[in-house]
């Protein structure tokens, strides 16, 4: 996996490698623009209410006061501790203004707003064979989502692209990501369209899904929209199969619109025009009957590809196994991405 962070106040390219499993591998890239700190805080509060830490002798006087250089030694210790589990391979950050590879440097300040008030932004994009994929499409939302989040771009699009370049390159990673799984109905309420639509760092409800997908030894929570209809889950957009061969798709106005969903939806179009394996492609309202009768299902994103959904809640998926139409869409995806046209695949010059 890899990651990018970004703000008038620092920004970050963090680049994450994560085994999964046998398949070809795409590693996400994570782009984010936290909001610039307006004030400093500086108080620590025990859960308790009045009582401060800091004002407490006994317990402060057991605490280290540490020099920076100090602070940073220890974290270096820590992160040798986590050798081998290590999912960040190269972070840019503005505040030091260049890229670090080494972990304990990987750092964002306190008072960066996107730290304790979750006022930021993020995006994902996949690697594959040295290529970015998607990069113009992903930067495109990233810069979409700032606007709406009202956090004005550190930099101009060139060179955010260039510095997202360049860490890739620094981080050598040249390969990453994702196989049938099953899913779950999330209990945590969807995010209202407004934020839904917008790839901002607000993921706590989209961490809690993820969690509880866990929790019930599933691989994604599925939301269902304000009004019952199928929506996204935590960090992909869904797909189903119907028995007449149609594809079908939730439409993007109440959650992310994903760039894979899009390409695996030019992807699809060009198989229904073939009318082999798909007679045609439906966007729309999808209903959790639909869905749960649906002969695939199918999880799409940078991180996971296109993924084959085997069970939803009780309801076994088609014939429990991945689908053709899964199957050749994820085949597709990963052809794209390493042959695909230069609209969607970014060299990285390591
Ligand atoms: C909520 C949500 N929906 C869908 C997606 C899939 O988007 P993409 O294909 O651009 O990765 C993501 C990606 O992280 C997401 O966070």
């Amino acid at each position: 996996m890899a990651a990018l962070t970004f703000s008038p106040s620092q920004s970050a390219a963090k680049l994450t490698d994560r085994a999964l499993d046998s398949r070809p591998r795409a590693i996400p890239l994570k782009l984010s623009f936290p909001r610039a700190a307006r004030g400093r805080t500086a108080i620590v509060r025990s859960s308790h209410g009045s009582q401060t830490l800091v004002d407490d002798c006994s317990q402060a006087s057991d605490v280290p006061l540490l020099t920076c250089s100090e602070a940073v030694e220890r974290l270096q210790v820590k992160r040798r501790s986590w050798a081998g589990k290590q999912r960040y391979l190269a972070m840019y950050s503005s505040v030091v203004g260049g890229i670090v590879t080494d972990p304990a440097a990987m750092v964002i300040p306190l008072d960066d707003h996107m730290v304790h008030r979750g006022h930021g932004v993020f995006d994902t994009a996949a690697i594959m064979d040295g290529h970015l994929y998607e990069l113009n499409q992903h930067l495109d939302r990233i810069i979409r989502s700032a606007f709406m989040a009202k956090i004005s771009l550190p930099f101009d699009r060139e060179s955010i692209r260039g510095i997202l370049i360049q860490t890739v390159s620094a981080s050598q990673c040249r390969k990453g990501s994702l196989r049938g799984v099953k899913v779950v109905t999330s209990s945590v309420p969807i995010k209202p369209p407004q934020f839904a639509t917008m790839k901002s760092v607000n993921y706590l409800p989209n961490a809690l899904s993820k969690m509880e997908a866990e929790e019930n030894s599933a691989y994604a929570a599925i939301w269902l929209d304000n009004e019952g209809f199928i929506a996204e889950g935590p960090n992909m957009n869904v797909a189903f199969v119907t028995k007449e061969k149609e594809l079908l798709m939730p439409h993007f106005d109440k959650i992310l619109s994903g760039c894979t969903a899009k390409r695996v939806l030019t992807i699809a179009e060009a198989l229904a025009d073939e009318g082999k394996l798909l007679q045609g492609i439906k966007l729309g309202n999808v209903t959790v009957e639909e869905g749960k009768a649906a002969e695939e299902m199918m999880l799409i994103g940078s991180g996971v590809l296109v993924r084959s959904v085997v069970q939803w809640d009780e309801q076994v998926i088609g014939d429990g196994k991945e689908g053709p139409v899964t199957q050749t869409l994820l085949n597709a995806i990963i052809e794209d991405m390493k042959s695909g046209p230069s609209t969607v695949r970014t060299p990285v010059p390591y």
